[in-house]
């Protein structure tokens, strides 16, 4: 295997969150048991921009400096610059908490902080990648879907947007890999009862960092409203079209 497919792949399962069932997938091909999965890393390999980057070595932080440069974001540079901050922060964490685990530095705290620290960055990924002031819509394949599993988009969304009042952490988009079905889910922080074999799609930070400086500490539902403005949907349709591969 070359070394661009062992990065693609890496990354593509990194993106799982909980990773237990692809791993197994991973381990399946190697020792030429089972059905090899070739198709979800030609997809990442394709797109950098659907999950987290791994250079072979080390998580990779990705530039998002131009939505703080962004003044029709609804956000303001300060807030998303300091954000962008804890983001880094998390991508700085991810890598120490797995080399610590790597060298076999196996504690308490080394589990739940990489735990914490791979989702915080994983889910910051998605979330800024996420947002784009440029017009796109759910593609055909993704708008099926959301109305197959909520009726409609505006319940799916409206689920969404309410599950996100809720929590202090995300409200989240996934794709069910067990089912190929979407799923809102919402944690109330980047770890906390994180299900797994679930798959994001979509992810909303609604953490008081996300919207309390622009919006004040009773503006949570104003800063859902200014981010339901600015989703990418081109993205999240791919990240969608990307998994159901697996299904196809
Ligand atoms: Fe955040």
């Amino acid at each position: 295997m070359d070394e661009t497919k062992k990065i693609d792949r890496r990354t593509f399962l990194t993106g799982l969150g909980v990773t237990a069932a692809a791993f197994g997938l991973n381990a399946c091909c190697p020792m030429g048991i089972g059905t090899c999965h070739n198709k979800l890393d030609l997809v990442h390999g394709n797109d950098q921009s659907l999950y987290p980057i791994y250079d072979g070595e080390k998580y990779v932080a990705k530039d998002f400096s131009y939505l703080s440069q962004n003044d029709k974001l609804g956000l303001s540079p300060a807030m998303v610059s300091h954000h962008l901050g804890l983001y880094k922060k998390y991508v700085d964490k991810v890598n120490q908490s797995e080399a610590e685990m790597r060298a076999g530095n196996i504690t308490e705290f080394g589990m739940k902080n990489l735990a914490f620290s791979l989702n915080g960055m994983a889910l910051h990924d998605i979330y800024f990648s996420n947002m784009s002031t440029e017009q796109s819509s759910a593609s055909k394949a993704l708008s099926k879907a959301i109305e197959e599993s909520y009726g409609s988009f505006d319940s799916y969304y409206r689920n969404l947007t309410e599950l996100a009042g809720q929590v202090t952490g995300w409200s989240i988009t996934a794709l069910n890999l067990l089912n190929g079905k979407l799923i809102n889910y919402a944690t109330a922080d980047h770890s906390a009862n994180f299900p797994a074999f679930i798959m994001p799609i979509l992810a909303l930070d609604v953490y008081a960092h996300a919207y309390e400086m622009d919006f004040g500490a009773d503006g949570k539902e104003n800063y859902i409203n200014v981010f339901g403005e600015i989703i990418n949907w081109d993205l999240v349709s791919r990240r969608y079209d990307a998994l159901m591969m697996q299904f196809n």
